[in-house]
């Protein structure tokens, strides 16, 4: 039985890749049920970036839409915002006084931040230690993230490590999974596919606005009546990724007895979205039509997470003298 843990930033509506990268395998992991599982949307890390309030609001229901979408049962995963367990925070401040200034000048990800970004913020610097308290907080024992989030995870473990030392054993030092992006879904101009590359597909966009990012796919000028190579085309990748072995097995055919144009592909990708995915584009607009259904989802999700948390800042307010 372990206990898992993962955090996720809400910067807008999860595209495909995020989809079949993070929302459909961590799904997968959170119903065994030999795990415990926390999945939180750091809605407070999101303030590192985005100061307008209704973007903040309206990005976590789009998130939280996405995997109530995609089917995360809220009875088996412990299903919150970040910003609804306050205590988190004060675990934060904790951690703050209990690491050098030092180490925390050696992040990555405030290096890389701090360069591109104009809004510079203290927030931003002390990311790493709110990143740490979310995890601490709930003994997590396993965290899931992507490669570049190893070295947050490094500091986690050594702060908890830290404050045992000096205060005796009170947190418990965390170990990343890291998700290795075998499935790597190419954008549609044929790199990693990004929220912040403008080369997604929305999946829960309506159909007219959706077939045109289909159609924005980049293909090479083979004639259409010429054979066409499926193995670096890049709208071939994306097809089979969604599409059962036997429609993979029939558009390869197709691609290889020419006569068959990239527009025709196209439109045959966005159909298999359309109809793939009609019962989670259904959901999703039915969540965000009824915003109540997602805070209620994600108040039963605090109400336990505020339980556990409690317990740890018992711990640690001891163990510190207050
Ligand atoms: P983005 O690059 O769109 O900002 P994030 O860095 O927020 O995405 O990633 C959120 C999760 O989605 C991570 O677990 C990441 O591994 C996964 N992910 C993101 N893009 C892809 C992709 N193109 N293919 C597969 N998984 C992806
Ligand atoms: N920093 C993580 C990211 O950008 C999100 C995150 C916040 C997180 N708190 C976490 C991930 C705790 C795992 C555990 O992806």
């Amino acid at each position: 039985m372990s206990r898992i843990l993962t955090g996720i930033q809400s910067t807008g509506t999860p595209h495909l890749g995020n989809i079949l990268g993070a929302i459909a395998p961590s799904i997968e992991m959170a119903n065994n049920p030999d795990n415990t599982s926390f999945l939180f949307i750091a809605d407070m890390h999101s303030l590192t970036q985005i100061k307008d309030g209704k973007e903040l609001r309206m990005n976590t229901y789009k998130t939280a839409a996405a995997w109530l979408a995609f089917g995360l049962n809220i009875e088996k995963t412990i299903f919150y915002r970040q910003s609804d367990v306050p205590q988190v925070a004060e675990l934060s401040w904790y951690l703050n006084c209990f690491f050098p200034y030092q180490r925390l000048t050696l992040a990555h990800g405030f290096k890389d931040k701090s360069e591109r970004l104009e809004d510079v913020n203290c927030g931003l610097f002390t990311y790493p230690l709110l990143m740490a308290a979310d995890i601490l907080l709930y003994d997590a024992e396993l965290v899931p993230v992507g490669k570049d989030q190893l070295q947050h995870l490094e500091m986690a473990r050594d702060i908890a490590t830290r404050f045992n030392h000096k205060m005796g054993k009170t947190l418990v030092p965390p170990k990343a999974v890291i998700t290795e992006e075998t499935m790597l879904i190419p954008g549609t101009d044929g790199v990693k596919m990004s929220k912040s590359k403008n080369n997604f597909l929305d999946i829960f966009l309506p159909e007219k606005q959706l077939r045109k990012q289909v159609m924005k796919i980049q293909t090479d000028s083979t004639p259409v009546a010429s054979p066409k190579n499926t193995e670096n085309c890049n709208l071939f990748k994306l097809y089979k990724v969604v599409a059962s072995e036997k429609q993979v097995s029939e558009m390869a055919k197709k691609y290889s007895e020419g006569n068959y144009g990239y527009g025709e592909a196209k439109q045959a990708l966005f159909e298999l979205l359309i109809h793939k995915y009609q019962p989670q584009r259904a959901l999703f607009d039915h969540y965000l039509a009824n915003l109540d259904e997602i805070d209620k989802a994600l108040l039963i999700g605090a109400e336990k997470a505020r339980k556990i948390a409690n317990s740890c800042l018992q711990r640690v307010r001891e163990k510190i003298g207050y």
